[in-house]
């Protein structure tokens, strides 16, 4: 069993077999009441196996969401805690997110919200979830189009991992998982981007190490800087663009997360190749190899101006100033770099 500690719970890489969520439920959690958040296809795949691993969860209560970015807003919230108080969870009770980056985003929040705070452990089922998103604290749900933009910060007591759940997972959410991998390598680790870049997506699922090393540079970044006040933004490499890339399409077409980051990712390097902050033959590298994994992006006018739209309202801005995160060099990342928006409307022009 691979464990990752970090400073306040333990993460667990493991065979389900192997995990030590049994010892944890009966040492902590004796005489609570427990409820399972899933989504229809967390609950489909992934919920049967947890329970043969775990019967002392068949006693629990398992709530089943819509699945899809699209419900991961606050009047679905409002109905699951309307359910969640009429089975009457207490304070000592315990919420456990079993889905991906969507149910352990919402998950999160509402454990957090509901009477000031209930404990939460976290089974990410997704690619993106168990190396991105189930990690570093954050959680919370969209506003309209505007990602993420309601939320707070809130750790799990405990997170635990099992490829085998990649099995049943669509190949497309292999490549969204993917590429918040490469973006690991691409802010922090030059080694891991030039391992990543050996694998296709589709055999990620099979690669322990490399699943391993995301969620350590990803747990290593944020506990150095918990509430984003400066190196965690280094995260956010490929977001500015790619969420508003995403927010454009969710009411139109969803596209996957990682999708969008790995446009996002193309086209802020050559944002920063412009600010004379990266080498050209980088941007070059990255955009060959992203393009190797992921279709072109392809924008309208009207699309263009959607995106625009939403990257001024981006939360990461400050000031009307648009503030990205921005590579130097493959391996390292600056934060809050200031960049015009007729540049960023070229380079996500020159990219679609
Ligand atoms: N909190 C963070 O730090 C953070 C970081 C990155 C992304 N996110 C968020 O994560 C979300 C994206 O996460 P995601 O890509 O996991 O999306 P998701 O939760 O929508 O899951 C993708 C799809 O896979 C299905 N699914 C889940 N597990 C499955 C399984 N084992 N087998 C088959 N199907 C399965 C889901 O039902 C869904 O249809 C976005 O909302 C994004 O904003 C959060």
């Amino acid at each position: 069993m691979e464990q990752i500690l970090t400073k306040n719970y333990k993460i667990e890489l493991s065979s389900i077999n192997e995990w030590s969520l049994g010892e944890i439920l009966q040492k902590d959690y004796p005489n609570s009441k427990i409820v399972i958040i899933t989504d229809e296809n967390s609950y489909n795949f992934c919920l049967e196996s947890l329970l043969n691993a775990f019967p002392i969860l068949e006693e629990a209560e398992v709530l089943q969401l819509p699945a899809g970015e699209v419900y991961k807003n606050l009047p679905l919230v409002e109905q699951i805690l309307q359910v969640i108080s009429e089975h009457n969870l207490s304070r000592n009770d315990l919420m456990i997110n079993l889905g991906g980056g969507v149910i352990t985003d919402m998950g999160g929040f509402m454990a957090s919200i509901y009477k000031r705070g209930i404990d939460f452990i976290n089974i990410p089922t997704t690619l993106l979830s168990m190396v991105d998103a189930s990690i570093g604290g954050k959680t919370g749900v969209d506003l309209g189009s505007l990602k993420n933009q309601i939320g707070v910060f809130a750790e799990p007591k405990a997170l635990f991992i099992d490829p085998k759940f990649l099995e049943t997972l669509e190949v497309v959410q292999l490549y969204s998982g993917y590429a918040e991998m490469i973006k690991h390598g691409l802010i922090a680790d030059a080694n891991h981007y030039e391992e990543l870049k050996k694998v296709r997506p589709e055999e990620v699922p099979g690669r322990l190490d490399l699943i391993k090393r995301s969620i350590e540079i990803k747990k290593e970044v944020v506990e150095q800087d918990f509430k984003e006040g400066g190196l965690r933004k280094t995260l956010n490499f490929g977001h500015t663009v790619g969420h508003a890339i995403e927010g454009m399409y969710l009411t139109k077409s969803p596209i996957v997360h990682g999708l969008g980051v790995a446009w996002g990712m193309m086209i802020e390097a050559e944002i920063a190749v412009e600010l004379g902050i990266l080498p050209k033959e980088d941007s070059n590298s990255i955009k060959e190899h992203i393009l190797s994994v992921y279709p072109p992006l392809k924008l309208d006018s009207e699309e263009l101006e959607e995106v625009m739209h939403l990257i001024q309202f981006d939360k990461k801005n400050k000031e009307d100033k648009i503030l990205c995160a921005l590579i130097d060099s493959i391996g390292n990342c600056q934060w809050d770099v200031e960049v015009g928006a007729e540049l960023v409307r070229e380079c996500v022009s020159n990219n679609s």
